[in-house]
């Protein structure tokens, strides 16, 4: 299913009083998504709940979503081929969507390996700083080394089918808002970057200055 072809005809769309812009006011920043995108294994979920725990504890309100345990529930009747993939980003796109109106830093982790899935989350945000894409760069051999929950060694074996880096593949960002080396990079350096990447976008200030 696309987003244009939905269903539920005879519908009206309700106009809330309690608007994004007031929910913003009393949240004290601007509501947006952060999207980190990467093979397994590239820190996008470490990331992501470190990134919000420096912006929760800054006072923001906040929210990650993460594809291993959005699989567990929303999407769990969706496995791993690429029309199922399709599905879990848009679904994933759409809460997302909501959690801004909301006035809530939306935080997402999942691979989202292909560009056209991404690219129509980005679509479906009313503004260009509604969708910050973070792409967590790191070689698939690291990713592979470190193979925290030892699916690679598995998906190498021939266990896991459309394993994302071994029998599916992965579409690198053109045109990321941020590229973190979470290759090189150390927790701390990588959340000061999307930091500084909220500061300067005008999102969120932190209120000690440190970025
Ligand atoms: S996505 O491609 O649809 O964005 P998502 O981020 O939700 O994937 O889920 C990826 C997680 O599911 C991985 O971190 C891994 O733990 C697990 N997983 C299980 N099977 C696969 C597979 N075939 N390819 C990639 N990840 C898989």
């Amino acid at each position: 299913m696309t987003d244009q072809d939905h269903q539920s005809s005879n519908t009206v769309w309700h106009q809330p009083t309690v608007t994004r812009s007031r929910r913003e006011q009393k949240s004290g920043h601007k509501s947006t998504i952060i999207w980190f995108t990467g093979l397994s294994g590239s820190g996008k979920s470490t990331l992501a709940h470190a990134v919000e725990e420096a912006l929760h504890q800054r006072g923001a309100n906040t929210f990650v979503f993460d594809g291993d345990n959005v699989r567990h529930g929303l999407c769990g009747d969706l496995g791993f081929s690429e029309n199922d993939r399709t599905e879990n980003i848009r679904r994933v796109g759409q809460m997302a969507k909501l959690f801004v109106e909301s006035g809530v830093i939306a935080l997402t982790a999942f691979i989202s390996p292909f560009q056209v899935d991404r690219r129509r989350v980005r679509m479906m945000v009313d503004n260009d700083n509604d969708f910050l894409e973070v792409y967590c760069q790191c070689p698939l051999e690291v990713c592979e080394n470190r193979d925290v929950k030892g699916l690679y060694q598995r998906a190498r074996k021939g266990e896991i089918p459309d394993f994302t880096g071994i029998s599916s593949p992965y579409e690198e960002p053109e045109n990321a808002e941020l590229i973190v080396d979470t290759a090189k990079l150390g927790i701390e350096e990588s959340v000061a970057e999307v930091m500084a990447m909220l500061q300067s976008r005008g999102i969120f200030d932190a209120p000690d200055g440190s970025g």
